[in-house]
């Protein structure tokens, strides 16, 4: 597990998934994912039985909030695609729960996961893809020092029209430098 003042990263459990079902079948907390479909239980059952398979560097984190004495699950993240001899990976983030939207948590998630990419993980570089309509996932990367890198435009659809997709990344000395 890996812990943060507000926030934790820990393996995901059989007893999330309902959680997961209910978010992403949340068409607002969709549209900046890659999944655009509604999703069944025995879909998401599936989809942890072959998470189980992959290498565990690939399995996504639960993400926890820290809530008064006790913690809640409120989304998932996690570090795939790895490349060992170019040290590098994807990131992605999603929190479901969307009362803990704009409050600061997504920032302390994808700073303690930078940290685990870098430090546990040994990346040299650390990329994403964001949509042209998720103003709000952009601010965050940018704010936290993610470099756009390039577009690829009219990229996906999603209700009713083409969005820009857009690759950011962050290099280990980038991000060393703003530790200091
Ligand atoms: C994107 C996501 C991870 C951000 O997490 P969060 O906890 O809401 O973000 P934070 O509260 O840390 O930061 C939000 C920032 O965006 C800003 N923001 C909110 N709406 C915005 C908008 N429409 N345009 C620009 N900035 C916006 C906030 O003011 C805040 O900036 P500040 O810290 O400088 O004040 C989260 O909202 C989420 O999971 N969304 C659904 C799934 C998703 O889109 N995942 C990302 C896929 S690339």
């Amino acid at each position: 597990m890996y812990i943060a003042e507000r926030v934790r990263l820990r393996r995901v459990e059989k007893d999330d998934l309902p959680r997961y079902v209910e978010w992403l079948n949340d068409a607002e907390v969709r549209r900046g994912l890659m999944i655009f479909l509604p999703l069944s239980s025995v879909e998401e059952e599936q989809w942890f039985e072959n998470m189980l398979k992959a290498p565990p560097a690939e399995r996504p984190f639960a993400v926890d909030a820290k809530v008064g004495a006790g913690w809640q699950h409120i989304g998932s993240c996690g570090l795939f695609d790895f490349q060992p001899q170019a040290h590098h990976a994807e990131l992605g983030i999603v929190l479901g729960d969307k009362n803990f939207w704009d409050k600061g948590y997504g920032t302390d998630v994808m700073n303690l996961l930078l940290k685990v990419g870098f430090e546990v993980f040994n990346l040299n570089r650390i990329h994403l893809r964001v949509y042209g309509n998720n103003p709000r996932a952009r601010h965050v990367y940018e704010k936290i020092g993610f470099t756009h890198e390039g577009t690829l435009r009219q990229h996906v659809y999603r209700e009713g029209q083409y969005y820009d997709e857009h690759v950011m990344a962050i290099l280990r000395s980038e991000w060393q430098a703003l530790q200091k």
